[in-house]
């Protein structure tokens, strides 16, 4: 199969464009697609075929459940029961953003695509192309992240093309995502609501808008008796082919450190990739030394992170030691990526 890539702009979508790409989707054809947090690879929720399609693509784990994709209010309705006012109330506030809501399904959404569950996963995007695609196809959109399964998610069309090339007809091409890790995932058929996974929509702001809120115990256990109740939480992801250890500490001590442990591996011939700040790069001896941002730009930190993943896979590094980041606000998603892309190896100075 040859994978086309269509650049679209998103100030002045280009319909023709569109319209082929809403066509696959209607025949249960994929499709991927930019979001606002990282590309998606879309099919027809309601079509069974539609969404295995998605997980062989990816070479996915069939019990692994995917976010159904809608672009207004009514589409929730058709597909969730028992949606309640808290789900009202984040929905006004965070929609379209990057927010999943974890919600009981209705009868219609194929076990398919909800990984046997009997609830579903609902987010309604904000990137502009993302909806017109939502709404051109008529379809309730079923789309992960658009890489293939355990590989850092994508933020640029490229990645998706160095995954997925040749095993799905077309790449919508956006350019770079503006947040760069995946929505914030809250399930909302617990009494007290519960964050499956950190995003950009912290703890704080769902606090503020419905009162309290817990944090999934399998997330911070690294206990792996304590499983995650997001299935897809549960395998080593976001994993760059290299090796990764965070280190962590006062940062005279975590660049001596990582200085001497480039200079070990060296010695041995390999190749070290170091992820540093703007403030600290210039202090780092090894042969790849990438900043992911100003330590105080959070953001920024977020939307670099996969790339960087995955610009030390092309450049064939084979061990990577990277700064750590403060837990607290857009900070904890950060960590929770970083801490599985590491497989929760890090090193205390
Ligand atoms: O930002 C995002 O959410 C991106 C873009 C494309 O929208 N999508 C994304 O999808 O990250 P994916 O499939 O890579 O991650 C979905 C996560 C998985 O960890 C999955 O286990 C969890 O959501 N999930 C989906 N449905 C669920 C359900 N019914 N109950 C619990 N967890 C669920
Ligand atoms: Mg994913």
């Amino acid at each position: 199969m040859i994978t086309k890539v269509y650049k679209i702009n998103r100030d002045n979508i280009d319909t023709d464009k569109l319209k082929e790409a809403a066509a696959i989707l209607q025949t249960g054809g994929l499709v991927a697609f930019p979001t606002e947090t990282v590309y998606g690879l879309g099919a027809d929720a309601m079509n069974p075929d539609a969404s295995r399609k998605i997980y062989a693509a990816k070479g996915r784990p069939s019990d692994n459940p995917l976010i159904v994709h809608i672009s207004k209010w009514e589409d929730l309705e058709k597909i969730a029961r028992d949606i309640s006012g808290k789900a009202k109330k984040l929905a006004d506030a965070f929609w379209p953003g990057p927010l999943t809501m974890i919600l009981n399904k209705k009868d219609q959404v194929p076990k398919e695509t909800t990984g046997g569950l009997n609830t579903v996963a609902v987010r309604m995007p904000k990137d502009e192309i993302a909806l017109r695609l939502i709404e051109e196809s008529g379809c309730l959109i079923a789309a992960p992240s658009a890489n293939t399964s355990g590989r850092p998610s994508p933020t640029l069309a490229e990645h998706v093309l160095k995954d997925l090339n040749g095993r799905i007809p077309l790449i919508l091409d956006g350019g770079e995502v503006g947040i760069g890790i995946e929505s914030t995932i809250i399930d909302l058929t617990e009494e007290i609501p519960v964050i499956l996974r950190p995003g950009r929509i912290t703890n704080e702001m769902l606090n503020k808008v419905i009162g309290e809120v817990t944090i999934d115990p399998g997330l911070i256990s690294e206990d792996s008796g304590v499983k995650p109740k997001a299935p897809g939480m549960k395998y080593r992801h976001y994993a760059p082919k290299a090796g990764l250890v965070l280190v962590e500490g006062e940062e005279e001590n975590v660049i001596a450190k990582i200085n001497a442990l480039t200079e070990e591996l060296q010695k041995h011939e390999k190749k070290v990739g170091i992820i540093g700040t703007d403030e600290t790069v210039s202090r780092y001896l090894g042969d790849y030394v990438i900043s992911i941002g100003a330590r105080k730009d959070e953001e920024g930190i977020a939307r670099h992170l996969y790339r960087i993943l995955r610009d030390f896979d092309e450049l064939g590094v084979e061990m990577i030691y990277s700064e750590s980041f403060s837990s607290q606000g857009i900070g904890q998603a950060i960590m929770n990526r970083l801490l599985k892309a590491a497989g929760h190896q890090i090193l205390e100075v």
